[in-house]
Parts: C-alpha cells; sequence; structure tokens
C-alpha cells in the first residue's frame, strides 16, 4: 500500500455538549505514525467523543487538533484524510463487495485500471478476494466487517479510526478478527486508533492504551506498562482479567522489617517488594494492596518451584467459595478473613466451594496505592 506519514497531536482537547455536559476533559496525546492506539475504558467515559473529534465529526470547544504540522480542528472530515470504521458496518445493500470497496474512488473518478487494482490488492490484504462478486446479504458477520474496512482503507488514508468495530460479532469471530486485525496493521503501515471496552482486544492489539475514566486520561502506556504499573488503582482493577484483588491494611515496622497488616489471618512480610522503600514512608498509614489472580498460587503449584521463586510467597488459610473451570485454567473464587478474592490457578485445582485451603501470595508483584486518592505509592511524593 502506499503511505503517507501520520503523527496526530491532541492539545487540551476538551468537549462540551450542547448540553454544558463535559465528556472531554484536556485530552493530551501525541500519536506517532504507525501506532495502533486504543481508547479503553467503561461506558460514557467519552472514547467516541474522543474519536469522533479526530475524525471531525463533532467540533472540540477547546484546544487543538494536529494531523501532521496541521491544525484541523476546522478542516472539514473529507478533507482530513483520515477513514472511520463504525460497530454498524454501512454497506451498500444492493452492490457488489467489489462496488463497496472501489466506491469512494469511484466517486472520485479514478482510472478504472487503478482503481481494479487497488480493489484487488485490499481484497487480497483482507483475504476477501473469492467474495468480490457477493452481495452484503450473502457475506457473515466477519466478512462483512471486513469489507467495511476495505472501503475504509482503500483511500490510503493517514489513520484509520474504528469504534468499537467487533462489537456485533460472536465471541469466536471476534477472536478470530482481532488477529486478523493485528495481520493488517503490520502490512498497511498506517496509523490505527481504536477504540474498544474489551480489555483483551486492548492488550492484545494495541501498541499503547489510552486508558479513560470521567472523560479524563488516567494513563497511557504500553501494554506491559499498564499491567506491571497502574499508575491508579483505577487503571490496576481495569487492566487485567478476572481483576486485581484488593485489600486494606496497615504498614507496620517490626523486627527491624516491613509488614502489611490486613485483620486476623493475613500478615505480609514486605522484605520482597519492588517498592520495600517507597512503603516506608507509609509506616503506620492504611494502604490498598493489589494483587493479581495469577500472582496466587495453589499449595501444589508453590511445591513445584524452585527456592529462589518461592520467596516472597506468603502461605494464606481460605475457604473457598466457588470454582469455575475455564478450559485450560481454572478461576478460584475464596474468602481470606472479610475479603472476597479471586486466584486464577492451573486446570487440576478441584477444590470445591466450603473447602479451607492454603494459597501462596506473591508479595513481589503486590501493587501498592494510597488509600485515599487510589495513587500507586509508586507514584505519590508525600508531602
Ligand atoms: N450529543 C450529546 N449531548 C450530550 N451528552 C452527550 C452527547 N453525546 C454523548 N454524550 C455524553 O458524553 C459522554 C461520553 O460519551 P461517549 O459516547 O464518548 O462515551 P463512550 O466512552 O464512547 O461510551 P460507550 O463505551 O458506551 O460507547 C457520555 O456521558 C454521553 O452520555
Ligand atoms: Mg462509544
Amino acid at each position: 500500500m502506499g503511505r503517507s506519514m501520520a503523527q496526530l497531536e491532541l492539545r487540551n482537547v476538551t468537549k462540551r455538549y450542547e448540553n454544558g455536559f463535559e465528556a472531554v476533559s484536556n485530552f493530551n496525546l501525541d500519536i506517532q505514525d504507525k501506532e495502533f492506539i486504543i481508547f479503553v475504558g467503561p461506558s460514557g467515559c467519552g472514547k467516541s467523543t474522543t474519536l469522533r473529534m479526530i475524525a471531525g465529526l463533532e467540533e472540540a470547544s477547546e484546544g487543538e487538533i494536529w494531523i501532521d504540522d496541521r491544525l484541523v480542528n476546522y478542516v472539514e472530515p473529507k478533507d482530513r484524510d483520515l477513514s472511520m470504521v463504525f460497530q454498524n458496518y454501512a454497506l451498500y445493500p444492493n452492490m457488489t463487495v467489489y462496488d463497496n470497496i472501489a466506491f469512494s474512488l469511484q466517486v472520485r473518478r479514478l482510472p478504472k485500471k487503478e482503481i481494479d487494482n487497488r480493489v484487488r490488492e485490499v481484497a487480497r490484504i483482507l483475504e476477501i478476494e473469492n467474495l468480490l462478486d457477493r452481495r452484503p446479504k450473502d457475506l457473515s458477520g466477519g466478512q462483512k466487517q471486513r469489507v467495511a474496512i476495505g472501503n475504509a482503507i482503500i483511500r490510503r488514508p493517514k489513520a484509520l479510526l474504528m469504534d468499537e468495530p467487533l462489537s456485533n460479532l460472536d465471541a469466536k469471530l471476534r477472536g478470530q478478527m482481532r488477529v486478523e486485525l493485528a495481520k493488517l496493521h503490520e502490512r498497511l503501515d498506517t496509523t490505527f486508533i481504536y477504540v474498544t471496552h474489551d480489555q483483551t482486544e486492548a492488550m492484545t492489539l494495541g501498541t499503547r492504551i489510552v486508558v479513560m475514566k470521567d472523560g479524563r486520561i488516567q494513563q497511557a502506556d504500553t501494554p506491559k506498562m499498564l499491567y506491571e504499573h497502574p499508575v491508579n488503582r483505577f487503571v490496576a482493577g481495569f487492566i487485567g482479567s478476572p481483576a486485581m484483588n484488593f485489600l486494606e491494611g496497615v504498614v507496620c515496622c517490626e523486627e527491624k522489617k516491613l509488614w502489611l497488616r490486613c485483620g486476623a489471618r493475613m500478615d505480609f512480610e514486605l522484605t520482597w517488594c519492588s517498592v520495600y522503600s517507597v512503603l516506608t514512608d507509609y509506616i503506620a498509614k492504611t494502604v490498598t494492596a493489589g494483587i493479581r489472580p495469577e500472582d496466587i498460587y495453589l499449595e501444589e503449584e508453590y511445591r513445584k518451584m524452585g527456592q529462589e521463586e518461592q520467596k516472597g510467597l506468603k502461605a494464606v488459610k481460605v475457604t473457598v467459595t466457588a470454582r469455575e473451570l475455564l478450559g485450560a485454567e481454572n478461576i478460584l473464587y475464596f474468602q481470606a478473613g472479610e475479603n472476597d478474592l479471586i486466584a486464577k490457578v492451573g486446570p487440576e485445582c478441584a477444590y470445591r466451594s466450603g473447602e479451607e485451603i492454603t494459597l501462596y501470595f506473591d508479595t513481589k508483584r503486590m501493587h501498592f496505592f494510597d488509600a485515599g486518592i487510589g495513587m500507586n505509592v509508586e507514584r505519590c511524593e508525600l508531602g
């Protein structure tokens, strides 16, 4: 495909709708050429609004939107060199797949030969060459979605904007299309900006993920950074499935060691924590500890580990409340003291509701958040 640079910059972009509601507040983001940027966040957090402002379908109330050194706030959508794919792929029912893809070039009166070359190239990339003569009603959901994408990319836009393009597809097809989109991004050399509230899509597709809440960016980072260093409790709970467990506790210093005391049955020695030195500022304070379900192990799993791996793992007596077998893994629901928690463990686990067992919590992988504002203690400056 032909390619052109696409760098996008959003500077202090705010959207206030006519009723006064501020849907997006002071949004700042630099998007580099060829990035696969994901906007993710709960319903109503302003993802579509932001995407629509980039596309020019909504006007920004404040701030600047730049595409490749051009201020585009007052540039018409069609002149922004962007393409958008929506959840409800709008195909022309009476036109063949070929014409649905070719349409935007036909109205621009490009030479027939050039249009034909480009339709076939796009069809090859999307693997729909054998469908070109069909009409939309004779296509599956995933095939329709590909045609809609074909229609969007044939113009060789600087960036492809997608608003939950897979949310109408069933789970299996979504999985397939997710892989297809990743391949497409590699082949196209185009910037992708993609809205979803599916965090699997976000984590697997995004080169960078922008986590939003209430119209504000919480964190814009690589999937790995979001997973390992969430800036606050909201991001920590939003990224990862099942979600991170949270426990309140008080940081204490005894026997020259730091401990987290989370009620009667749970004391965690913090010696192996990566943020140990920061936690010394929290002595006698309450913090929220976060531990991901995948960082809690069965006794059998613990026994199989080497000595080095076992370091920092803390035994906790718990009561199993439920278990769900999800193919290759088990989701174990349990109670530890006052807390209802979740562990992701191996498929061989057969514990039943009511059983008392010992689980091992990996304190090396615990996260800690300020109990008030929810900021990760890594980022907190205690004043
Ligand atoms: N035309 C409008 N007038 C007033 N408020 C609006 C308008 N359009 C959207 N909103 C509000 O702005 C907020 C952000 O909406 P937006 O569609 O951007 O959310 P979203 O993150 O895309 O949500 P979803 O995941 O449900 O699609 C919501 O609270 C919504 O109700
Ligand atoms: Mg939306």
